[in-house]
């Protein structure tokens, strides 16, 4: 359902991505891993269209490539950048409605997706009034996940949602993507981590991104020898 064909991204006269070819399934949880400064975002924002890059991506069976990064979200894919930036002179609720604003969204569907956001995370609801510049790193990142959520109805992709958050909010984060999952079980989720262990039991499959290069992770408990 999303594939990338060959994808090379260079930055600075370096290449960034190496030919990753790989082909992930609708409804699958993956889990993208690697150290820092491996690709996870640039892999995240190439699929969104914000590198140049060669080769291919499909998504849904279109060519993605053809498709402006602007046009993007409208085709159901939500993402929630490592830096999330909020908008702080703006609520939490306006934060979380734009980018189906952006998306032009009719004012039904809009309520009737920000209504699902909060159902998967009620504290949203509580926080909804305040100005995002008055919420905490922590609580952001659930901002940037209900906003993610708008507008991504098919395929979610988050970097380094965990990074930085206390563990009783990791928890919580984790407990609310299985609600969403739950909830709606063709939704793919694409999420990056630089821990291996973190994500192993969550996601269907594991890929491994060293310097550019992805791979599939060994099967959890294979050892090399
Ligand atoms: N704008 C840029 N110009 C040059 N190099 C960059 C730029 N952005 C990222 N890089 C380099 O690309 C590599 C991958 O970065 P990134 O995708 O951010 O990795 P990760 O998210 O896994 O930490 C790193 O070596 C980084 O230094
Ligand atoms: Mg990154």
């Amino acid at each position: 359902m999303l594939a990338l064909h060959d994808v090379t991204v260079r930055l600075g006269g370096v290449r960034v991505l190496r030919d990753v070819s790989l082909s992930i399934e609708t409804a699958s949880t993956i889990a993208l891993i690697g150290a820092n400064g491996a690709g996870k975002t640039t892999t995240l924002r190439t699929i969104m269209g914000l590198t140049a890059m060669t080769g291919r991506i499909e998504f849904d069976g279109i060519d993605l490539t053809a498709i402006a990064p602007s046009r993007r979200p409208k085709l159901g894919i939500g993402y929630a950048a490592e830096d999330r930036r909020l908008f702080a002179g703006f609520t939490v609720e306006e934060n979380i409605r734009m980018p189906g604003e952006v998306a032009r969204l009719s004012s039904a569907e809009l309520t009737r997706r920000l209504d699902r956001v909060y159902d998967i995370l009620p504290e949203l609801k509580e926080m909804a009034d305040r100005p995002a510049g008055a919420v905490s790193g922590g609580q952001g990142k659930m901002v940037a996940l209900g906003r993610a959520l708008i507008i991504g109805s098919k395929l979610i992709m988050l970097d380094e949602p965990f990074q930085g958050l206390a563990p009783v909010l990791a928890r919580r984060y984790a407990d609310a993507l299985r609600t969403l999952r739950n909830s709606d079980s063709s939704l793919t989720l694409i999420i990056t981590e630089s821990n291996p262990d973190l994500l192993r039991k969550f996601a269907d499959r594991t890929l491994v991104i060293e310097r550019g290069a992805v791979r599939d992770a060994r099967p959890a408990g294979a050892d090399v020898v």
